[in-house]
C-alpha cells in the first residue's frame, strides 16, 4: 500500500458513514447523502471481484441505500483508469467539487481566542453543517469518534478535528463572511494543532476542492503541500436523482 492509500484510509476513519460494508478492500458507504465521502465507495486496494462486478455491487449498494452510485478513487491510480475504462465519468455535478486535493502540513501551535467545546454548540453546527439542527446523518458523520469542536470568538469561526493514527484530520473549517481576513482561520488551525498534539498527532491532513482558492491560499501560508488528489466517479448512465 502506498502513502496516498494509507492517508485515504486514515481520512476515512475520521469521517464515519452511517452504513459501511466491505467489498474486499473497498468500502461501500452511505449516510443519507450527507457528503461525498460518506456516500461513495472508497476504491482503495483490491475489491476481491473483477472490476465490472465491483461496480455493479457499488450500484446495488447505492440503490439499496437511496443514494446515487459514486466511486472515490485516487487520481492517476490504476483503479481510476479501470473505472474510466469501464465507462464511468468524473462526477462534474458534485456540488462541492469532484476533484479534491489532499494536503499535508505541520501541526500548528497556539491558537489565541480558540476554544474546544466539550459538546458541539448550535453555533458550531451552523458553521460546520449550515444548520443548528443537524439531521441524524449529519450528527453521525460529524460527531462519531473522538472529535474536537473548535470555535473562535464565540463561533465567528469553527472547525472539526479528529486524530487518526498520527494524523490530525481537519475538516469543516469555516469563518463567517463578515469575520474573514482577520486571522480567525489561521487561529483555528493553530488551536487545532494544539488540541491534537496532546493526542499523539505529528502531522496534519485535510481535503480541499481544487477550485477553493481562498482555502488553498490559507493552507499554503501554513506550510501545507499537496500530497495527492482524488476524484468522484459516476456511471455514464447515472441519473443523479436516482
Ligand atoms: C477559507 C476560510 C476558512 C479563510 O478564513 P479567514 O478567517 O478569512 O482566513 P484568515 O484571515 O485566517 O487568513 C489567513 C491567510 O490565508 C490567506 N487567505 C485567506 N483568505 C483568502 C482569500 N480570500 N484570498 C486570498 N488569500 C486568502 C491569506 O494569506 C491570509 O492572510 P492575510 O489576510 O494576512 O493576507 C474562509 O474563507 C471560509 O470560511 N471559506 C468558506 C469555507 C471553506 O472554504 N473552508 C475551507 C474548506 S477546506
Amino acid at each position: 500500500m502506498d502513502r496516498a492509500e494509507t492517508i485515504e484510509l486514515l481520512c476515512a476513519e475520521a469521517w464515519r458513514p452511517v452504513t459501511e460494508e466491505p467489498l474486499g478492500d473497498w468500502r461501500l458507504r452511505a449516510a443519507s447523502g450527507f457528503t461525498g465521502r460518506a456516500n461513495s465507495a472508497l476504491a482503495i486496494g483490491d475489491p476481491g471481484v473483477p472490476l465490472p462486478e465491483a461496480i455493479d455491487r457499488v450500484c446495488d449498494f447505492s440503490h439499496a441505500h437511496g443514494i446515487p452510485p459514486v466511486v472515490q478513487a485516487i487520481s492517476g491510480s490504476e483503479t481510476e483508469r479501470a473505472i474510466e475504462a469501464a465507462g464511468w465519468l468524473p462526477d462534474t455535478g458534485h456540488a462541492a467539487g469532484h476533484l479534491v486535493a489532499v494536503l499535508v502540513g505541520p501541526l500548528g501551535r497556539g491558537g489565541d481566542g480558540v476554544s474546544f467545546l466539550p459538546e458541539p454548540s448550535a453555533g458550531w453546527w451552523e458553521l460546520v453543517a449550515g444548520t443548528a439542527e443537524p439531521t441524524p446523518a449529519q450528527r453521525h458523520v460529524l460527531t462519531t469518534g473522538e472529535i474536537g469542536h473548535g470555535v473562535a470568538e464565540i463561533t465567528a469561526g469553527a472547525v472539526r478535528t479528529a486524530v487518526v493514527g498520527e494524523l490530525l484530520h481537519i475538516s469543516r473549517l469555516a469563518v463567517r463572511p463578515e469575520h474573514r481576513r482577520r486571522g480567525l482561520a489561521r487561529a483555528l488551525m493553530a488551536g487545532a494543532g494544539s488540541w491534537a498534539a496532546g493526542r499523539g498527532a505529528t502531522e496534519c491532513v485535510l481535503q480541499v476542492a481544487v477550485g477553493n482558492s481562498p482555502a488553498l491560499a490559507l493552507y499554503e501560508t501554513l506550510g501545507f503541500r499537496e500530497h495527492h488528489r482524488y476524484r468522484y466517479w459516476v456511471p455514464a448512465w447515472k441519473d443523479r436523482s436516482l
